[in-house]
């Protein structure tokens, strides 16, 4: 391990206002670094960062500890052929055919009746009134779940990202997800046991009649899977969304070049992934001593791999900080695939299973506003804050626009 001057701590008021100086810091003198207050390895180079989220060695049972007690035991923490088949069980709802033919109406749907709900007003919080609200309502709809239980499941799935990115173990945040764990039960399990009975053509009633190996997956197995996935598809593409439309507002040459050629939508959204992630941070437990970053993480340790750290990376990308749609190394083909040049949706088995949903969300859903909202800009010279330290994004985004009919 290197080292100069005092090591930066990722719990710092400075880094959760601006946790990019850090990331640099990091990377340039302690690429690998044992943070004390996490009892983890921070890996903060795209080189280091990429080996953690693709090689075998660094197994997921970090996951055991960070996710299981509020969602159950899920495909984050599985390994090898239990992995493999119980994300097979998802992965075909996920994949571009299925979502093309099946799911682009739903979720363009879905899309407009939010649009509809504020275009006449020439004033709108874009992420309270649409990026929070449009990905969870495309994800509960797909399980068909009851929509108006909205506010119950973005407080749930808050509540659960809070507790796996409990990294300073606030006993509160702690009891909170434990708590949301027992209320999302006591909610899905009825369901769960009703569509058994009476199954549709929803994704819920597909793990209901899924086998696995064999058998089918018990109650308590589906619930944590539903409770995983409107985790993962609600809060990470809320921010992707945010992320995105503030990146570009900032920047109104950029703007205008996306609403005059909407091709550019998935550039955007790529670029964003890259220079504002989502989600800043993903664990690993390595299963035997690795070398890395020119020191060595223990067996049975933690490693804390900065995703966002390894985006910003100028051994890997030319002018990092700059957010610039029409960059050359990175390319928007592959950004939603695990070869992507980005670390935003991990690599290797752990791959984001939603990229392709995150990216049809944003597209569709962009190309409404863009028609609905003429005029869009910032209500406001002064940009809106992001927060969060594990995951991150704006807590609010007020726009105006021409209202429309
Ligand atoms: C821009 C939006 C999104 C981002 C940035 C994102 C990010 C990530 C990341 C970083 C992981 C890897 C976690 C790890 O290995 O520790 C992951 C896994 C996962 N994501 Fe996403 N995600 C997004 C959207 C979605 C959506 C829309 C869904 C589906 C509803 C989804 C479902 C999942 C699932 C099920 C996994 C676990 C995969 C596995 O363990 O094999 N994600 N995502």
């Amino acid at each position: 391990m290197t080292s100069s001057g005092p090591a930066p701590d990722i719990l710092s008021p400075d880094f959760a206002r601006d946790p990019y100086p850090v990331y640099r810091i990091l990377r340039d003198d302690y690429p690998l670094l044992w943070h004390e207050a996490t009892e983890s390895y921070l890996l903060s180079r795209h080189q280091d960062v990429q080996r953690a989220v693709r090689e075998a060695v660094f197994s997921s049972d970090n996951y055991i500890w960070q996710a299981e007690p509020v969602h159950g035991r899920t495909i984050l923490q599985m390994s090898g052929r239990e992995h493999a088949v119980h994300r097979a069980l998802v992965v075909p709802a996920f994949r571009g055919n299925s979502l093309r033919d099946t799911f682009t109406p739903m979720i363009e749907r879905n899309a407009r009746e939010l649009i509809d709900g504020f275009r006449r007003d020439g004033s709108v919080d874009l992420v309270h009134d649409f990026a929070t609200r449009f990905p969870i309502n495309v994800i509960v709809e797909m399980l068909g779940l009851d929509p108006g239980e909205h506010a119950r499941f973005q407080s749930w799935y808050s509540t659960f990202v809070a507790f796996a990115g409990n990294l300073s173990q606030d006993p509160e945040v702690a009891a909170a997800g434990l708590r949301a764990h027992d209320e999302l039960a006591a909610y899905l399990i009825p369901v769960i046991q009703e569509r058994r009975a009476h199954p549709g053509d929803d994704l819920l009633s597909t793990l209901c009649e899924a086998e696995v190996d064999g058998t089918r997956m018990t109650d308590e197995e589906i619930k944590a899977f539903c409770s995983l996935l409107l985790t993962a598809g609600g809060e990470t593409t809320d921010k992707a969304i945010g992320g995105m439309f503030r990146n570009l507002l900032a920047r109104p040459e950029q703007f205008a070049a996306v609403r005059a050629d909407r091709s550019l939508i998935a550039k955007a959204l790529a670029e964003t992934l890259r220079f504002t992630p989502p989600v800043h941070m993903i664990m690993r437990t390595p299963t035997e001593d690795v070398e890395i970053a020119g020191g060595t993480v223990p067996a049975g340790s933690v490693v804390t791999a900065l995703l966002a750290s390894a985006n910003r990376d100028d051994r890997r990308f030319a002018n990092p900080d700059t957010f610039d749609v029409f960059r050359t190394d990175l390319s928007a083909t592959t950004a939603f695939s695990a070869a992507a040049d980005h670390l935003s949706f991990a690599l290797g088995r752990h791959f984001c299973v939603g990229a392709l949903l995150a990216r049809a969300e944003v597209e569709i859903g962009t190309n409404l506003l863009l028609d609905a909202l003429p005029g869009l800009e910032l209500e406001q010279a002064e940009l809106p804050p992001e927060r969060g330290v594990f995951t991150r994004g704006p807590v609010a985004l007020p726009v105006r626009f021409t209202p429309t009919a």
